[in-house]
């Protein structure tokens, strides 16, 4: 049951034609299909026709109209195998199946959420609907006919174009839809039921007038405005960046309320949890709102990206996830921030995608095996397979990646392929060889830069030396050096970078510097005065540096770094230091506050109305309990980090407490909501300066005053955080909670919230809350978000509260998984990856850890989702 890259051949059969046609009915369903097929030149006369099938009731078999019974064709509960096929000529077969949708809990195939009938089908779901050849290499032009109740149904949509609906007069009504662009079965898409709808239209660059459709449940259109806003932009952004412009009559988005991912891609078609769909200032956060308008988009690069060039394999996932995240980052950079967004990217980068390198789920962007495919969505794929993309970037320059981003969609539009083909593009553009570069894409584990620095003032010579190390990862033991592009400066006293007048050791080129030798050393001559070295400017590639840089230097690049992602890196770079030498000394029983050059820093930079205010408030934002525990690496104390982190924050806060308290006042709100970036900015400034002064207050009213004012979900749900986060049990705090509940008792992603906000509540007690909400009336054990928010937060992202040293956080996620994977194994999995770390706690946490994945691995019954994650993360 493992899959590997070197296995992939191509299939015996060639798809031309798919004729569906779906007779809904919400506990038998007829999926009647005909495919038009041809035997591929030079595969065996003898093959048999494989086609792929998962929890499906076969009701008959034909070729070329003739019913063939089991002397022809053998069926499992994985696969119908049909022998007899002719050679040489194009043949028809037809498949009718029944399937259950109200039965399908887990939300891949056909499925019914809130009554309406929707599907999910990447990375194998098709197989759930017919028997198929269910792979993405096998692309074929789709004729979609849907029957079914009329009155229940008036919404019957597919992907492609809208070819005609009717009514048969009996109650049923059709719709048909054609999709002119071939493409393979994981984008199939059908929707039907009763929806209402927000319409627009858009103008693409060729005066082709596309309309524009995101349907809704009844009575939510209103809160679609944003999302269709922000697809407008990202048809005109992805014109304007990439020449790419639409290509069918009508683009769809369809808001639902159960669903295992954020959105899906379908051709002309997009599925989104309607989470990232639906916004207005009582319900929405800025957050909220920045997740919509990238989610949106990025599903809209992947008609690009991913449909119209799309994987050989799902061992090629990242060829369209990595370049399409990397699309949706640029995208966001050019409407919001550059720089403030970047740190967001990096943080997320680190926080998930870091932690999943250094431990057992350690995987390369492009894996060479796999047992579920479902569980290789991860980070890495997207994330580091984004940074991989912005690297090839880097190391072009923007012109030469465009004109390689052109000939990739020239020369294989249409086409299933690999990653090797996308980079044979850059090299055929660039004429430079990027075959040690293409390391990133087969080496797992973040390499490791030690640098060293020296500058000799009498012969005007900056050295400096690198080494890189990539550490062992699960199936690695070993690796080569990659070609890591490293973006730098060497700011001078004034501010200003130093121009070396040649630099010797290795190629430098536009100021980036290309490490490729295991250790390597540059000279960079001409270099007047003592220069701070700004190292990894932007962020150029993910790795860790080890650098021993003094706190004056670090300082002076947080003061004066030309790129603003830099600044925040050094602030960030110093606290960290801090933060993780404090915890040494609490643990060794000893007192911790902040040093002066933190805190100074800290406050100039906060206070510098020069600069946005949603980048000081990123600079005011300390590197997380869960940072801070990735940096020590081995022998966690959750308690010991928290407790530091806060006395830390005391020490700072109060400190500063005047400057705070000027800031929380200077940007209260001035009129009318808006979602834009600035006014997101001020507010984000706003709650970091509560956040701050409830580590001085002496007891919630600040934080209840803010709550009672604030106009918008963002500063509501901020204020609710901060009084149940840091006054727990108090009065205050416990009316919050029932206020907000009683408010937004009818809006479940509110509620989602609430559920997040108190199973975030740091310490012990939190685990009884968690139960206690299980048991109320909001939470709904089939609904992916609500399990997210309630279980998911707990697990991962309430690092005391979940790490409790006598292990019932575990014990009682085990139960929980176990539970949850016996309806939706796509949601258990993605739950149980929270403890993917557990290798690097304290032994007794450890040993707790342990047992509670033994107890799932013991329990029975498992999906290959759960399997697959306990048997890597047992794996000694
Ligand atoms: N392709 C979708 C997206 O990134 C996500 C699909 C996730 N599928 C899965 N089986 N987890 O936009
Ligand atoms: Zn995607």
């Amino acid at each position: 049951q493992v899959v590997h890259l070197a296995d992939y051949r191509p299939t015996d059969f060639v798809l031309e034609r798919v004729d569906l046609t779906f007779e809904l009915d919400p506990k038998q369903t007829l999926v009647i299909q005909r495919s038009l097929m041809h035997r591929r030149e030079g595969a065996s006369e003898q093959a048999p026709l494989v086609l792929d099938g998962d929890e499906l009731t076969l009701k008959a078999v034909a070729i070329d109209g003739n019913p063939i019974d089991e002397s022809q064709y053998s069926v499992n509960d994985k696969q119908l195998v049909i022998g007899n096929l002719p050679t040489g000529v194009t043949f028809e077969v037809t498949v009718e199946t029944i399937i259950d949708p109200e039965a399908n809990t887990k939300l891949m195939g056909l499925y019914r959420t809130n009554g309406t009938y929707c599907t999910q089908c990447e990375a194998e779901g098709f197989r759930r609907i017919t028997y198929f050849m269910d792979r993405p290499d096998v692309l074929g032009v789709y004729t979609i006919t849907i029957i079914a109740d009329g009155s229940a149904n008036p919404v019957m949509l597919s992907n492609g174009n809208f070819l005609g609906a009717g009514d048969y007069g009996d109650g049923r009504r059709f719709s048909a839809w054609y999709d002119p662009h071939p493409k393979p079965s994981y984008l199939f898409a059908l929707v039907a039921g009763d929806l209402g709808v927000v319409e627009d239209t858009f103008t693409t660059m060729s005066e082709r007038e596309v309309a524009l459709k995101i349907y809704v449940e009844h009575g939510k259109e209103a809160r679609a405005a944003y999302a269709m806003d922000a697809l407008k932009r990202s048809m005109k952004w992805d014109e304007e960046a990439f020449g790419r412009e639409y290509d069918l009559d009508i683009f769809m988005i369809v808001a639902v309320s159960d669903f295992n991912m954020g959105a899906m891609e379908n051709k002309g078609l997009n599925v989104f949890n309607d989470k990232y769909v639906l916004a207005d200032p009582e319900t929405a956060t800025d957050q909220d709102y920045a997740n919509i308008e990238a989610i949106v988009a990025h599903e809209y690069f992947h008609n690009w990206t991913g449909n119209r060039i799309t994987c050989r394999d799902w061992f090629q996932l990242c060829l369209k996830e990595g370049l399409t995240v990397f699309r949706d980052h640029e995208f966001s950079a050019d409407q919001r921030s550059r720089p403030v967004k970047r740190i967001a990217e990096v943080r997320h980068l680190k926080a998930e995608q870091f932690a999943e390198d250094s431990g057992p789920l350690a995987h390369p962007v492009r894996p060479q095996l796999y047992r579920e495919i479902n569980n290789f969505y991860t980070t890495t794929v997207y994330e580091k397979g984004s940074e991989v993309t912005r690297m090839i970037a880097t190391l072009l320059g923007r012109p030469m990646f465009r004109k390689g981003m052109d000939l990739y969609f020239e020369r294989h539009d249409g086409q299933a392929v690999t990653i090797e083909d996308f980079v044979k593009c850059f090299e055929d553009v660039s004429g430079r060889d990027l075959t040690q570069f293409s390391l990133w894409y087969h080496q797992s584990g973040t390499p490791l830069v030690s640098v060293s620095a020296n500058y000799d003032a009498a012969s005007q010579e900056f050295k400096l030396s690198l080494e890189q190390m990539i550490p062992p990862t699960p199936g690695q033991q070993t690796k080569e050096p990659m070609h890591i592009p490293l973006a730098m400066g060497l700011i001078l006293e004034d501010g200003s970078d130093a121009k070396a007048a040649t630099v010797t050791g290795g190629e430098f080129t536009d100021g980036v510097l290309h490490l490729t030798e295991r250790t390597q050393t540059f000279v960079f001559e001409g270099v007047a005065n003592r220069p701070a070295l700004s190292l990894n400017r932007s962020f150029s590639a993910p790795v860790n540096l080890h650098f021993d840089q003094s706190a004056e230097d670090i300082v002076h690049i947080a003061r004066h770094d030309s790129d603003l992602f830099s600044r925040w890196q050094a602030i960030n770079y110093l606290a960290i230091q801090e933060l993780t030498a404090a915890v040494k000394t609490t643990e060794a029983g000893g007192d911790v506050a902040a040093s002066p050059a933190l805190t100074s820093i800290l406050m100039a930079t906060a206070s510098d109305e020069a600069l946005e205010p949603a980048f000081r408030a990123q600079v005011l934002a300390l590197p997380t309990e869960a940072d801070i525990a990735r940096e020590i690496g081995s022998n966690i104390d959750n308690d010991a980090i928290h407790t530091t982190r806060n006395a830390i924050m005391y020490s700072i806060a109060s400190a500063i407490a005047g400057p705070l308290e000027y800031l929380h006042a200077m940007t209260t709100n001035n009129g009318a909501f808006s979602p834009d970036a600035a006014s997101a900015g001020r507010r984000s400034l706003r709650n970091s300066a509560l956040t701050w002064l409830s580590h001085i207050d002496d007891g919630p009213a600040r934080a209840a005053a803010a709550y009672a004012a604030a106009d918008n979900m963002t500063e509501l749900a901020h204020a609710l955080t901060v009084l149940a986060h840091r006054f727990p049990g108090s009065n205050e705090a416990e009316a919050a909670i029932a206020e907000f509940e009683q408010r937004f008792a009818a809006n479940p992603l509110v509620i989602d919230k609430w559920f997040m906000i108190q199973a975030t509540v740091p310490g012990d007690t939190t685990l009884r809350r968690v139960q206690d909400l299980m048991r109320g009336s909001h939470f709904a054990p089939n609904n992916p978000n609500r399990l997210r928010s309630l279980i998911g937060s707990f697990a991962m992202s309430n690092p005391t509260g979940f790490n409790r040293a006598d292990g019932e956080g575990y014990r009682f996620l085990a139960e929980r998984i176990v539970e949850i994977d016996g309806r939706n194994p796509q949601v258990a999995a993605r739950i149980l990856t929270s403890m993917r770390s557990w290798r690097s706690l304290e032994p007794g946490r450890a040993a707790h850890a342990k047992s509670a994945l033994l107890a799932i691995d013991l329990s029975g019954r498992l999906s290959t989702d759960v399997r697959d994650l306990i048997d890597r993360m047992l794996k000694s």
